[in-house]
């Protein structure tokens, strides 16, 4: 196999850790990008203990953190000079606390679970288009669910500073918010990259099984219920395995802006009046995931709140040099 690079965010635990695994057995460099630098290098040895593969590389970042992605990139892009495929695993969902801002002022939930990985592919950008098969995979969520319900909507107004009189605070519904934005982003994204020739793919996860670390973030009501939900979860490398495949095997090649299920098999839209099949099965999300105004609203939610970060040189590069792809 010719030298392909991987970077995963998260990759200490759970999901991220076993995609690691499974990448640098297969032969990828594979760069772990961790916030914590201890639980990196832990898990650093045993990914190379497992796989043999001496191109695991642990890397700093704060996925919640602007400045740290800054960071992260440009030390990414003086120790490689390309990037195959980048996958944002990385992701929030502490049930423990009462709302938070970032560094930045931004809710953290969707600080790390959406403007973080925002920055981080905008940043990568002119290192994707290297490629000669660039592939983006962001880590959807079965609760987008929620949103078959006409009622819901994503709370774009308290997203950063101070909430509005009357906002009533629940870190789920951060949660919730976050992976439904984020996968309307990732629809958004795959249109802006398409001429780039850059594919951005988004995996719904069901449930994987979680650590006790993780659990042990929860609160106790929340504890109880995701050690329940633990029993009849796939282990992670179930997952890990699907990220593979959606990002190596060439089923995938040249598909762009699709949702895929567990089962790898690309999503369709929702009905406007889903019946209990659609909510209970995998084959459609929710047709709110298709909303143009919102996700548009997201995409420039984003730009705004990074704007100071965005490096010139990313938009300056001539995106017409780059051979055009026919995505599927
Ligand atoms: N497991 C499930 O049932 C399930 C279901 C649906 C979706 N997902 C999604 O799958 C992805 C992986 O989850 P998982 O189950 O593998 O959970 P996990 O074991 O808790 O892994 C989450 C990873 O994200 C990292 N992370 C959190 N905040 C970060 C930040 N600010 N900067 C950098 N890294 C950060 C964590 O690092 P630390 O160790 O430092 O906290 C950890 O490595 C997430 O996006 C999650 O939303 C999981």
């Amino acid at each position: 196999m010719k030298n392909r690079n991987v970077i995963i965010t998260g990759a200490n635990s759970g999901i991220g850790k076993s995609a690691a695994q499974i990448f640098a057995y297969a032969g990828y460099t594979v760069v772990i990008a961790c916030r914590n630098l201890e639980k990196g290098e832990k898990a650093l040895q045993e990914i190379v203990a497992a796989s043999n593969n001496k191109a695991v590389h642990l890397m700093q970042v704060d996925m919640s953190s602007l400045a740290s992605i800054s960071q992260f990139c440009a030390a990414y892009k003086e120790q490689f000079d390309k990037l195959d495929i980048l996958i944002n695993n990385a992701g929030y969902f502490n049930h423990g606390e009462g709302r938070r801002l970032s560094a930045d002022g931004i809710e953290i939930t969707f600080a790390t679970n959406v403007v973080g990985p925002f920055l981080l592919t905008e940043l990568l950008k002119n290192e994707l288009k290297k490629s000669d098969d660039p592939r983006v995979l962001n880590a959807s969520s079965n609760i987008i669910k929620h949103y078959f319900s006409p009622k819901k909507n994503i709370d774009l107004d308290n997203i950063s500073g101070n909430p509005s009189v009357g906002y009533k605070h629940s870190v789920y519904a951060n949660y919730r918010d976050s992976k439904m934005a984020f996968l309307m982003l990732s629809f958004k994204m795959a249109e802006e990259y398409r001429e780039l020739g850059i594919a951005v793919n988004s995996l719904q996860i069901n449930g994987a099984r979680m650590s006790n670390e993780t659990l042990r973030k929860f609160a106790p009501h929340w504890r109880i219920i995701a050690r329940i939900q633990n029993l009849f979860f796939p282990p992670t490398e179930f997952v890990g395995n699907n990220y593979f495949e959606l990002c190596t095997s060439d089923d995938f090649a040249n598909k762009t802006g699709k949702q895929f299920n567990h089962k790898l098999k690309s999503m369709r839209k929702g009905p406007e009046n889903p019946k209990p099949n659609h909510i209970w099965g995998s084959q459609v999300y929710p047709v709110y995931a298709t909303n143009k105004s919102v996700q548009e609203r997201i995409w420039n939610l984003c730009f705004d709140l990074t704007k100071k970060h965005l490096n010139s040189d990313t938009y300056s590069e001539d995106v017409q040099s780059h051979e055009l792809v026919a995505f599927a």
